[in-house]
């Protein structure tokens, strides 16, 4: 029988700075359903990447001093090393700068042109340069980008636009007709009334203010603006517009692309459109999930550095904690459809009562009776009692299907909720067969084997369903139970309770999750992150003083030629208003006066520096400084604590005289 496909996406990810936690949630959630599906007997397709151009980027390596490729190779690189360390089972990374991805999306946009879902215009709009977004004055809050809170600016540029207005119906008699398309349910009335029902405008696709980004193709002036960039990815990683489609034509429609609520207005309105204007089938699912909050703020890179201590360093919680527990943790305390609240308390907590205490508890306890009483094999199961036995045997053996419910809604946490449930069941199960009581009358030796007989069956069963959402502990204690997990490729062997054979050698594993003192590593932990900080602004210090010295190493004579150094007189000397840092100063250089404006508040007085003789860069471009045009700078020595001094000739000479 040929598998039934399944094809499923994360987001791509904005190599825009470091990784935290939160970006692993969306990628671990796929990870595990994917694994899901796969032991489910699917043929899987998980795509994950990153989302490499934009002038978010451009800038960030600008200022870096690197080539925007040069920058996101790096930070990708980072976030391959984390997906390996967390074993995400991707079919395949895709990165929009990928020469395949780049000419597919051409192909993408050349043909919306053809068809004439693409023109040109002129476009004003406010613009928030951090979120790349341009936003009416009436989406702003408080005059301010409604997404990140920051300054926006008046922009105006031609462009190409997007027929988006025209998909307005389509795309509501779309969510009408297919009612699972849009998960959780209710973001299908976000969507329509904040954006569907006022009627969709025109969508600006491409820029010429930027540099960074896919060239359109019949016009080099302009670069395709990210979205149509970012969204194609889920198909042209199927090789769509390219020479090999098979991929595509196997798996195309997606069957869920997973992501967080923020970007759902652009999966189930902004995508449908460019795919109807394609005449390509429409993704069968597109899921919105809540975000994962530090301190009550959602954990976006460009804040990742001023939170409170928390480690949140995905790596680093790994080598810490395990990557078990890290997965363990995002898969199961983030509410289904809501936010989550991350901390390194409610982590440790999570690892101490599912991990150490019902997990690790079920098996230390089970395997170390099995030793004792059974000299480590499997016993004979020939005492079965209804009464006793029958809520735990049939807890374990409808586990499948209840998984199953709960992950057909990507709702992880009641599927892991429900696994644990049947382990703590079985605990209660110890506690009321009480086996250390069987053990001593002799007569109740068969009933004490199927009371060990039905926890080490549940055990197993337990290990291999929780196989999809962890990777490393189930093999440990499958192991324990002589069953070799890479052998174990479906659910076949959970369907039935009693797979386990008789005999079968049983090891005691080891302490998979130990417990931990939540006080003690807590004030570890923020003693940590407290030097790891103090560590990381040395380093910012120590780099911009290497990057000094790089420049001046590698000059010419030439290239100091073009500097022109002038002794310059300072007549008059004021502070700038409302600034703590500057200086305004007249300075004469022979017949010329000019103004140059400084930041040498904090170590010199206006008072002091009227009558000194400076070193001005005469022919610096000139620039506006609090809304005074500055002609020229001022040279200062600095130190590494950032003192300053002013250099000045150490004899007395004319002012406007050459410095070489
Ligand atoms: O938006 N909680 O990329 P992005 C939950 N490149 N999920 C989180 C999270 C948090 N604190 N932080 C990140 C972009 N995520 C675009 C997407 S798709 C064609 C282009 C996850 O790097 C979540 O899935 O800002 C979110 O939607 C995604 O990272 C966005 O990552
Ligand atoms: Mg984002």
């Amino acid at each position: 029988m040929e598998k039934k496909k399944f094809y499923i996406t994360t987001p791509i990810y904005y190599p825009s700075g470091k990784w935290h936690i939160g970006h692993c949630y969306t990628t671990v959630e796929c990870d595990a359903l994917a694994r899901f599906k796969r032991m489910m007997g699917n043929d899987v397709f998980f795509l994950t990447g990153t989302d490499e151009h934009g002038q978010k980027i451009e800038k960030k390596a600008l200022e870096c001093g690197k080539q925007p490729k040069e920058y996101v190779d790096e930070i990708v690189a980072g976030l391959k090393d984390i997906w390996g360390m967390l074993d995400i089972s991707y079919n395949k990374f895709i990165r929009t700068t990928d020469e395949e991805h780049v000419k597919s999306v051409q192909k993408i946009f050349q043909e919306l042109y053809d068809r004439g879902e693409i023109y040109k215009a002129e476009y004003e709009g406010l613009y928030c340069t951090p979120c790349e977004s341009f936003w009416t004055e009436s989406q702003l809050v408080d005059g301010k980008c409604p997404d990140c809170g920051r300054e926006v600016v008046r922009q105006k540029e031609e462009s190409y636009f997007f027929r988006l207005s025209k998909y307005t119906d389509r795309i509501i008699k779309y969510y009408e007709e297919n009612p699972s398309f849009l998960m959780p349910k209710t973001r299908v009335n976000e969507m329509l009334n904040n954006f569907l029902k006022p009627g969709l405008t025109d969508l600006c696709v491409s820029r010429t203010s930027l540099k960074w980004g896919i060239p359109v193709p019949f016009d080099d002036k302009h670069v395709i603006y990210v979205w149509i960039d970012a969204l194609s990815n889920y198909i042209t990683a199927l090789g769509y517009g390219s020479d090999d489609t098979t991929l595509f034509k196997k798996y195309w429609p997606a069957d869920v692309h997973v992501m967080a609520k923020e970007i759902i207005r652009f999966h189930s309105i902004i995508w449908p459109a460019i795919l109807m204007a394609l005449d390509i089938p429409l993704p069968k699912q597109v899921y919105g999930h809540g975000w994962l909050l530090i301190g009550g703020d959602k954990l976006s890179k460009s804040k990742s550095d001023n939170v409170k201590n928390e480690l949140v360093e995905p790596q680093a919680l790994c080598l810490r904690y395990g990557s078990d527990a890290v997965r363990y943790f995002l898969l199961r305390e983030i509410p289904f459809g809501s936010d989550g609240v991350y901390t390194n308390e409610s982590l440790i907590n999570r690892i101490n009562q599912d991990l150490a205490n019902t997990l690790g508890n079920l098996v230390s306890r089970t395997t170390a009776m099995t030793a004792q009483y059974f000299g480590g094999l499997v016993p004979e199961n020939k005492c079965f009692d209804k009464k006793k036995d029958g809520e735990l045997i049939s807890m374990a053996e409808n586990l499948l299907n209840e998984v199953d419910k709960s992950l057909e809604s990507l709702n992880s946490p009641e599927a892991l909720s429900k696994i644990f449930d049947v382990m703590s069941r079985a605990n209660k199960y110890i506690d009321e067969n009480t086996p250390w009581i069987l053990a001593k009358d002799e007569s109740q030796k068969d009933r004490l084997g199927t009371v060990i007989y039905n926890l080490l069956e549940t055990i197993r069963i337990c290990s291999i369903m929780l196989m999809p959402f962890m990777t490393k502990a189930p093999k440990i204690i499958l192991e324990a139970l002589s069953i070799n997990a890479d052998d174990i490729t479906d659910f076949e062997s959970v369907k039935a309770f009693g797979g386990l054979a008789f005999n079968t050698k049983i090891s005691k594993p080891q302490n998979i999750f130990p417990r931990i003192d939540v006080k003690k590593e807590l004030e570890e932990i923020d003693k940590m992150v407290r030097e790891e900080k103090k560590k990381e602004k040395e380093n910012k210090k120590e780099s911009k003083m290497e990057d000094n010295v790089a420049v001046l190493e590698e000059i010419s004579i030439e290239d100091f030629a073009k500097i022109k150094l002038k002794v310059a007189k300072v007549i008059a000397c004021e502070k700038v208003e409302k600034s703590d840092k500057l200086l305004k100063l007249s300075v004469k250089l022979g017949d010329e006066t000019r103004t140059v404006v400084s930041g040498i508040a904090k170590s010199y007085t206006a008072e002091e520096m009227v009558g000194k003789s400076v070193i001005l860069v005469s022919n610096l471009k000139p620039c506006k400084l609090r809304g005074i045009l500055s002609e020229g700078m001022i040279l200062c020595a600095e130190d590494s604590e950032g003192k300053l001094s002013l250099v000045s000739p150490i004899s007395d000479i004319a002012d406007g005289s050459t410095v070489r």
